[in-house]
């Protein structure tokens, strides 16, 4: 029996660890740039290459041609981390990066993400340099640089890394690198892009690379032996490759913290401040060198900042602290909240860096099925199982529902209510109301999605839900959307009382809706009969087969011939909306659509037609409807007979909607009511 620590042992993958770590000499180094130019490639063609690598593919939303990249939507192949509905804003986002890469000038901008709180900007940015590490382990992904050696060659200890990691070409002096990529084979058209030439050794090589130079009067290639080339792989954690910068209160900002600082301690020990091995380069552009630097709440960085942001941005060099300008190469991608960009629009910083930056809107999801997945992440089946809570049907589809409502705007035809827009948007279609009315609607709404709820607040709520209710294990609808409203009252950031009052009214139009919605569920539930259904079906089909031919049908209980039964026929019709003047269409369309499928020797089926399906269910909900009483229920007093009735139909919605015990018993209580309440009105 292999030891416990043999048995985790063998988890590591030892072979992955070696390649990761590879060492070798400047001439390998050499050799693998000329097999695989894309080593050396830039921070923004890097970026770009590690999104694509991914894969993507192309669809058309409101007639507009859509990119989806496949990192966002699973970054990691195991389906959770993904960015929802926002496929528009990350195209624009890749387009930039795209065009950084192929040296179009965005590689000389600050990408400013810009949207309301809570709109995933932290977890873009989160995503993207989480996956720029995982691609730096990927062959594809592989980078390298240099560490010295001062001693003799030979001798292995007292490795000097380059605080900057930088390319191992950059030990080509500037003045022979271009000459020197070219007798590599590695001409401009060599590979997709071009090896770079630009960029000088950071001042702390510089000072080695002279010491060596002088110390073999000028041979560059025995300086070189003093140099071992690494695969190196980016690691926030390790401060290498990904750097973030968040600001503090504003009095307390240093720019040694984004360009590195003196390090007092050496330079007792070299006797000067500007002696580059007295300095420490871990500023954090100096740790994001070759990969990206992340800027926290852009734009509450102090301006004293601001030109070694635009230094960095613009020239792609910063300036520590008494020493020259240091070339770096790296993506500056920073975030901003809508409330603090709209306070800053003329400020002195913003002036500077507007031009300066590539702004790109981050709105709210504005597509309820997709704003659903935020809260699956979260509360959907994974989570109800690893955690042992019931989250009941609909529960996170209302919450999204009313989250996705409250960021429209309110359509300008009168006729479109809200909850109508928010279907659209989702895809759904209304009468009247074509792709091209979508596409104007989402045209004409312009700050669509830049304010509103943000699916933190819901996230909260839920949470809020399932801590207080019923011993946090179950949660539904009501329970959500109570603690919705009252959440409103001290919402924060909702403090106008105007937009309190929309959002509470739009709660109200989510509750309706839910209404329709469980009423229409349990009425499928008691109809789900399915032998029922096709006898209902097949007796309608008759009666429309006699009526449009002009015969009259057999009775299938009495062999009798009748006159087609209208009232049974309209009874199922008036259940779609089908009205009179139009009945002899419907029934005309359904025949030549059986007798076209008897052409090809098939049988109707009526789960084809989901409008017929529909309404032979409501039909046999209203005769059934009575037979159980559910108004029963309310009162409490249920025979035996009923009781059996109602337990298939709770059975039914465990089995096939995604109930258990306690929410089937709670929404059969609460249609019951409602139909309850419908009787007592029929009945005045
Ligand atoms: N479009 C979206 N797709 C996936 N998750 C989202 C989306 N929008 C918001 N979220 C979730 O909402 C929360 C807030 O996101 P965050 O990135 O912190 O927002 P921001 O930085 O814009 O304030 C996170 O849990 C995030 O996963
Ligand atoms: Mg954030």
């Amino acid at each position: 029996m292999a030891s416990l620590t043999s048995r985790i042992a063998d988890l590591q993958d030892k072979q992955l660890y070696q390649e990761l770590n590879w060492t070798g000499t400047f001439e390998e180094y050499l050799e693998i740039v000329r097999e695989r130019p894309e080593v050396t490639r830039t921070a923004w063609q890097r970026l770009y290459d590690m999104i694509v690598s991914h894969g993507f593919d192309e669809y058309t939303d409101s007639k507009k041609k859509v990119t989806r990249y496949a990192f966002f939507s699973d970054p990691f192949g195991h389906g959770a981390d993904a960015i929802y509905g926002l496929d528009i804003t990350l195209m624009k986002l890749v387009n930039v990066i795209k065009s950084a890469a192929y040296g179009f000038g965005t590689e000389k901008r600050v990408i400013l993400l810009h949207g309301p709180v809570g709109s995933s900007k932290s977890t873009i940015v989160r995503l993207v340099k989480r996956g720029l590490e995982e691609y730096s382990k990927t062959p594809e992904g592989a980078i390298y640089t240099y560490d010295w050696n001062l001693d003799e060659p030979g001798n292995e200890e007292g490795w000097i890394s380059s605080p900057l990691h930088q390319d191992p070409l950059q030990l080509i002096p500037l003045d022979m690198r271009k000459k020197a990529i070219r007798e590599l084979g590695l001409g401009e058209k060599a590979s997709r892009y071009p090896v770079p030439v630009k960029g000088e050794l950071n001042p702390a090589c510089r000072f080695r690379f002279q010491q060596l130079m002088a110390r073999y009067k000028g041979d560059w290639s025995k300086v070189m032996e003093h140099v071992r080339v690494r695969r190196y792989v980016f690691s926030e954690q390790d401060r290498v490759g990904i750097g973030t910068f968040q600001p503090k209160d504003e009095k307390n900002q240093d720019s040694t913290e984004l360009t590195g600082d003196i390090n007092y301690r050496l330079i007792a020990e070299y006797g000067s401040d500007s002696d580059p091995r007295a300095f420490n380069f871990d500023g954090e552009f100096c740790v994001a060198n070759r990969g990206i630097i992340e800027f926290v709440e852009m734009l509450k960085l102090d301006v004293a900042f601001l030109y070694d942001l635009l230094g960095a941005t613009q020239e792609h060099k910063i300036k520590p602290k008494k020493f020259p300008q240091t070339d770096i190469d790296e993506v500056i991608i920073g975030h901003t909240n809508e409330a603090e960009y709209q306070r800053l629009l003329n400020n002195e910083f913003m002036e500077a860096l507007r031009d300066r930056t590539v702004k790109i809107d981050v709105p709210y999801i504005t597509k309820k099925s997709e704003e659903i997945k935020i809260y699956e992440k979260d509360f959907g089946a994974t989570s109800e199982r690893v955690r042992g809570i019931h989250v009941a049907p609909h529960t996170l589809e209302v919450a999204a529902m009313w989250a996705v409502m409250t960021r429209l705007e309110p359509p300008k035809k009168h006729d479109l209510s809200v909850l109508q827009k928010m279907k659209l948007y989702d895809g759904r279609s209304l009468p009247g109301y074509t792709q091209d009315n979508v596409k104007e609607l989402r045209k004409e709404a312009e700050r669509e999605g830049l304010e509103g709820i943000s699916p933190r607040y819901i996230q909260d709520k839920i949470s809020n839900a399932l801590a207080s209710e019923k011993g946090g294990r179950y949660i539904n609808p009501f329970i959500v959307m109570n603690e919705l409203e009252s959440g409103l009252k001290h919402h924060s950031l909702i403090t106008n009382e105007e937009d309190k009052a929309r959002f509470n009214a739009l709660l109200n139009d989510v509750k309706r809706e839910y209404e329709d919605i469980v009423k229409n569920e349990v009425q499928r539930a008691i109809s789900a009969d399915e032998d029922a259904i096709g006898r209902l079906c097949a007796n309608y089909i008759d009666n429309v087969k006699a009526y449009t031919q002009r015969e009259r049908v057999k009775n299938r209980f009495t062999g009798q011939d009748e006159e087609p039964d209208e009232r049974l026929m309209r009874s199922i019709e008036e259940k779609i909306d089908i009205p009179e003047g139009r009945k002899d269409d419907f029934r005309r369309e359904i025949m030549n659509y059986i007798g076209a499928l008897a052409i090809e020797g098939r049988q109707f089926d009526y789960k084809t037609n989901s409008r017929l399906h529909k309404a032979l269910e409501a039909k046999l909900f209203d005769d059934q409807k009575d037979t159980i009483k559910l108004s029963t229920l309310v009162s409490n007093v249920v025979d035996r007979e009923t009781q059996e009735k109602i337990d298939i139909v709770k059975k039914r919605l465990i089995d096939n909607y995604g109930y258990n015990e306690e929410s089937a018993t709670d929404v059969l209580n609460y249609v019951a009511s409602i139909f309850a309440r419908g009787e007592v009105k029929d009945r005045k």
